[in-house]
């Protein structure tokens, strides 16, 4: 991981408590950053509310054979998101193999049945999403490692569900009672919570913003410096030129776009079937209106250095910088508020009326959800509207940082061949909005409205910006020529058989196609080459042939390539009076793809997670009990061992 690259730093969890004066260490697994910020409330709330010493850790920065000797007054609390197919997340896949080893042992000796974790008291709460697979594998693996070696867990270990929109609330419901076993087991008194600032906000009204040392919004100091140096990755985007970018939908009121991504001299590489990471900019729009309700309006651009008050505080971004770059570049102002920020952000109200209205909104969930979360508020908007417009410059701008999530990047399942384009990656990305009756604004999906400002900039669109989201289209300082997006690639599971002569049946519909337009690209190109391709077949569904037939005309140019050894079959939903999808066409071609399987061939699934490709599972289980006459129970045991052996795989979000 990464964490050994922080060269000279301690990886010794217990010397950084000792010589931090810290009784609580708070670790999380994080992928998309919100078991960081999870992590971090926690930290906080330990304190304010309880007067524990606490420090936020991220797991790869330290090991773990040493937690045999974690003293027993002290506390570990384990955050831990489950990615993907029950996989730990990049930053646990350490500690996760060094816990699940079926030969793990610690500093000083000794086997798992003298319970080595003896003096160790913990705290778990998972993060996870029941559509998956594997719901909250991760949690309930390291709670069980940690038992049988002994630990003490105080309270429950909680599990939060994404797939039900219930995380947050979930995640509220279950803290209190773990504090209150905390409180117990450690002798804590609860006090009267005072807000302490996390970090020293310090302006610099002698430094002009456009010097040479300030962030902008440059990810860290080579970009700074203008020369962008690799290895790219998570923690050093390459700003990447977009070669081209079209228009993939003739509907005229959604978007989906085609990309072309330039990688050519960044050292990045990808193989058929990774994810490509794009860094999103806040909209201006939305940057307007934080810095108008924070007060910040007129400061916009004031120098300022961040520093941890604390030194286990980590920046979320490199400082100097201005409160503008702050938050148009690296905090995620967009997301649906937590209501426990309200709750924190009610003394800061600026009268008592709209306190009593905050702290209510913080403390009834019911009234929360009708008032918050059914009218898709982010944070400014709630303020704006609770306050008419006027802003609450009491808020400290600490707050904000420790609050709300760092910006993430968003992942795009690659839509080109790296055998075909090694050097360019394609996206195909449909912008998200979304609009709901009695909410006073339409959600803007942050990355790919980005995306579209960027196209339609790069194509010169005679009305840009229909909603006045007012993007910064060439980042800071227009140091880079062109349209740019600061990108890396992650390597994923989802591939090609490495022999092309095994057939392939793919399920993609929306753009769940994009990693198949790669695999079929790849193996048209291979067909081409002379290579014996095997049989290719995709299945596609969208609302209407001519509207969001993604790639209609390039699928004739693949099929000159392939002949016989392509099948399109296409389910248009929105067509006739019924509602056709890619189930019902798997259905008809049942037969042929259930001997394909029989030839070993490979299953793909990709696209949402939440509905599809859990029917497309449970029927494909059904379809193959059909044909082979057997049980259905034997049908999904057959489609259990394939996904076993890696024969289906799925490449699925929600
Ligand atoms: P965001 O700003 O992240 O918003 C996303 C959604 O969150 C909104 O639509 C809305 O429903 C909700 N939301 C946001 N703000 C609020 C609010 N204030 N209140 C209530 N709800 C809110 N997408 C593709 O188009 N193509 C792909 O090939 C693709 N591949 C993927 C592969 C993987 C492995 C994963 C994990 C995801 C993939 N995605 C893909 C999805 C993609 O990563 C993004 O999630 C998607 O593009 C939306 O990003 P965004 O920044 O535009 O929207
Ligand atoms: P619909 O929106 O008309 O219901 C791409 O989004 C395509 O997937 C659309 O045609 C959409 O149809 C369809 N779709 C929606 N839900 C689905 C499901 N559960 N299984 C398969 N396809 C689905």
């Amino acid at each position: 991981g990464n964490g050994a690259a922080k060269a000279g730093k301690s990886r010794n969890i217990l010397e950084k408590l000792e010589e931090q004066d810290k009784n609580c260490v708070v670790f999380y697994g994080s992928q998309t950053g919100t078991a960081e910020d999870y992590a971090s409330r926690l930290a906080k709330e330990g304190h304010s509310r309880f007067g524990l010493k606490t420090m936020v850790a991220d797991l790869e920065d330290y090991e773990y054979e040493n937690l045999d000797k974690f003293p027993d007054d002290k506390l570990a609390v384990f955050v831990l998101a489950t990615y993907g197919e029950g996989e730990p997340t990049d930053n646990a896949v350490e500690f996760y193999e060094f816990f699940g080893s079926e030969d793990i042992s610690f500093s000083e000796g000794g086997s798992i049945d003298d319970k080595p974790l003896g003096n160790l008291k913990y705290v778990t709460f998972g993060l996870g999403n029941n559509t998956y697979e594997h719901y909250n594998s991760m949690v309930r693996n390291v709670d069980k490692y940690l038992t049988r070696l002994g630990a003490t867990r105080l309270g429950t270990a909680g599990e939060g569900d994404d797939g039900a929109g219930t995380m947050e609330e979930d995640f509220l419901a279950w803290k209190e009672p773990m504090w209150a076993a905390v409180a117990e087991s450690m002798g804590l008194e609860e006090r009267e919570a005072v807000y302490e600032a996390v970090f020293e906000i310090a302006e610099k009204p002698e430094m002009d913003a456009e010097e040479d040392q300030v962030y902008l919004g440059e990810p860290n100091k080579h970009h700074l410096e203008g020369s962008q140096k690799g290895p790219h990755n998570a923690n050093n985007p390459f700003i990447a030129p977009i070669a081209e970018s079209s228009e993939l939908f003739t509907a005229k009121d959604r978007n989906c776009l085609h990309m072309e991504i330039d990688i050519a001299g960044s050292n990045l590489s990808y193989t058929t079937g990774d994810h490509i990471a794009i860094w999103p900019t806040n909209a201006g729009k939305e940057v307007d209106r934080i810095l108008n309700i924070l007060g910040l309006a007129s400061k916009r651009n004031t120098v300022i250095a961040v520093k941890g008050l604390d030194p286990t505080a980590k920046v979320p971004f490199p400082s100097p910088t201005t409160y503008d770059a702050a938050v148009r570049y690296h905090i995620e102002i967009c997301a649906p508020v937590s209501r426990q920020y309200v709750s924190t952000l009610a003394q800061f109200s600026p009268n008592e009326e709209i306190k009593a209205e905050m702290v209510k909104l913080g403390s009834d969930k019911d009234y929360f959800h009708e008032k918050v979360i059914d009218r898709n508020l982010n944070i400014s908007q709630l303020l704006e509207i609770l306050s008419d417009g006027k802003p609450w410059p009491s808020i400290p701008f600490s707050l904000i940082i420790e609050g709300l999530v760092k910006i993430q990047p968003r992942y795009y399942s690659i839509s080109s061949s790296s055998v075909v384009q090694k050097d360019k990656i394609s996206i195909t990305a449909v912008v998200e909005s979304v609009e709901k009756a009695g909410a006073p604004h339409i959600v803007k999906g942050v990355t790919t409205n980005y995306l579209l400002a960027l196209k339609q900039k790069q194509h010169g669109d005679p009305d840009p910006d229909p909603h006045g989201l007012n993007y910064a289209i060439t980042g800071p300082r227009n140091k880079y020529d062109g349209i740019h997006v600061p990108v890396h690639v992650r390597h994923s599971n989802f591939k090609l058989p490495t022999d092309p002569s095994r057939p392939v049946v793919m399920v993609g519909p929306g753009t769940g196609v994009a990693p198949f337009r790669a695999f079929v690209q790849e193996r048209a190109f291979q067909a081409q080459a002379g290579q014996n391709v095997g049989k290719t077949i995709l299945f596609f569904g969208c609302r209407k042939r001519d509207e969001d037939f993604l790639y209609r005309h390039e699928w004739e140019k693949y099929k000159e390539a392939l002949g016989d050894k392509f099948v399109l079959h296409t389910a248009f939903s929105r067509e006739g009076p019924k509602k056709v999808y890619v189930q019902h066409q798997l259905q008809e071609a049942a037969a042929e793809v259930n001997e394909l399987l029989d030839q070993k061939a490979y299953f793909y699934v990709c696209g949402d997670a939440a509905n599809m490709a859990r029917e497309v599972n449970t029927l494909l289980g059904k379809l193959i009990a059909k044909h082979r006459n057997v049980s259905e129970t034997k049908g999904e045991e057959i489609v259990k061992a394939m996904r076993a052996s890696n024969q289906y795989q799925e490449d699925v979000w929600s």
